[in-house]
């Protein structure tokens, strides 16, 4: 088998890259990636090597590009994780978002008729849903909710979604979605809570929680979404969305709170900044639909996940400190010094 990863130089990309060649050894994965910001060959590193693997730079929305590397690999599966995902940049500037996560994934699903793929998967987010109220704990989201979405970014995914369904029902594409909760774990862009606040804390600077820090995510252990994702490829009902989270709902301002006790950080570093516009209140799965159809369920533990993170983050000080003295400096200033401390 020959497995084409678009997105495969980013967070969960690069993890499903490793996953997949360690799980399975005799498949190929060609990775197409674009390199962007959010790219980093040093994700890559150590697979470089391996005769399964080969890197493609190259983007998504290029489809002379896409369409040159599908004739070359003749993949059998495509799995794109490929897109724009932070949401304050989306609220900052949302054109590329509509480019990458909408366009590019058009074009990836054009090659895939055209070479007639065995199976297209989208990685998708369940901010497609938009949010559930922080009183009703009883709601969560399942596959039936209808789309709903809050920010640029979300309505990208969710664009992208409704186009692989059409294209499903339309030309009988051999299509699947996964829905999954926020990620968590190794490779984790600092741009995102988790990570962005480890590393804050390391360098003891301010860490910013937009408004009162209660708003609600359900976080997943980046590897847990990997192997329920490769679940869907094996077994998995194509045309069909699979929900994938483990009933992990934390407040951010309680994530926050653990990352300093794990780091032996004092709480004076927490600062409340203006809230980000439009901000989803809470985000919860109910992930019935893959449990009982695939037998997928979380493995990793929040308390466990969390601990195994920060020790990553201490561990790998070089692939991150990279990061924050290239480009991101010039993005965290710009993004953060518009917020005003609150408290
Ligand atoms: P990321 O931002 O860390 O990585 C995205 C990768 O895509 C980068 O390597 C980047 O270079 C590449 N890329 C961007 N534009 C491209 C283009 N035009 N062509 C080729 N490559 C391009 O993102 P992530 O957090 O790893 O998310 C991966 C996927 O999972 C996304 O589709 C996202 O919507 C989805 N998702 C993320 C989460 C989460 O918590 N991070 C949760 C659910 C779903
Ligand atoms: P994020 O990691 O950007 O993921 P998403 O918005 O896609 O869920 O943010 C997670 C939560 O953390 C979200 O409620 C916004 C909040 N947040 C902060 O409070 N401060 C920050 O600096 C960032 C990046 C996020």
């Amino acid at each position: 088998m020959t497995y084409i990863v678009t997105g495969g130089a980013g967070f969960i990309g690069g993890n499903f890259v490793h996953y997949m060649l360690k799980k399975h050894p005799d498949d190929r994965v060609v990775c197409l990636d674009a390199l962007t910001y959010a790219g980093n060959m040093e994700t890559l590193a150590d697979v470089m090597d391996n005769p399964n693997f080969r890197f493609v730079k190259g983007s998504i929305s290029d489809r002379e590009t896409v369409y040159a590397i599908f004739a070359n690999e003749q993949p059998d599966v495509v799995v794109n994780f490929a897109a724009e995902s932070h949401v304050d940049r989306s609220i900052d500037n949302a054109g590329i978002f509509l480019t990458t996560n909408i366009i590019g994934t058009q074009i990836l699903m054009d090659a895939c008729r055209k070479f007639n793929i065995k199976r297209f998967h989208q990685v998708s987010t369940d901010e497609v849903y938009g949010d559930l109220p922080l009183d009703r704990p009883d709601l969560l989201f399942t596959e039936k909710t209808p789309i709903h979405t809050s920010s640029p970014y979300s309505a990208s995914k969710a664009a992208a979604d409704l186009l692989a369904l059409a294209y499903f029902r339309t030309y009988k594409l051999p299509v699947t979605i996964s829905r999954c909760s926020n990620n968590y774990g190794p490779y984790h862009f600092p741009e995102k809570l988790i990570p962005l606040m480890i590393v804050n804390a390391l360098s003891d600077k301010p860490l910013p929680v937009y408004g009162k820090g209660e708003n609600v995510r359900d976080w997943l252990y980046v590897l847990d979404h990997c192997k329920a994702i490769d679940l869907i490829l094996q077994k998995g009902r194509v045309g069909e969305v699979y929900n994938i989270g483990g009933h992990n709902e934390t407040r951010n301002i309680d994530i926050v709170r653990l990352i300093l006790k794990e780091l032996g950080k004092p709480e004076s570093l927490i600062t409340y900044v203006t809230d980000r516009a439009g901000h989803d209140l809470r985000y919860a799965i109910d992930p019935s639909k893959i449990r009982g159809e695939l037998g997928w369920q979380s493995e990793i533990r929040f308390v466990d996940g969390i601990k195994l993170t920060v020790q990553w983050y201490l561990d790998n000080r070089d692939w991150w400190s990279r990061i924050l003295s290239g480009e991101y400096s010039s993005y965290y200033k710009k993004m953060y010094e518009e917020r005003t401390r609150l408290i």
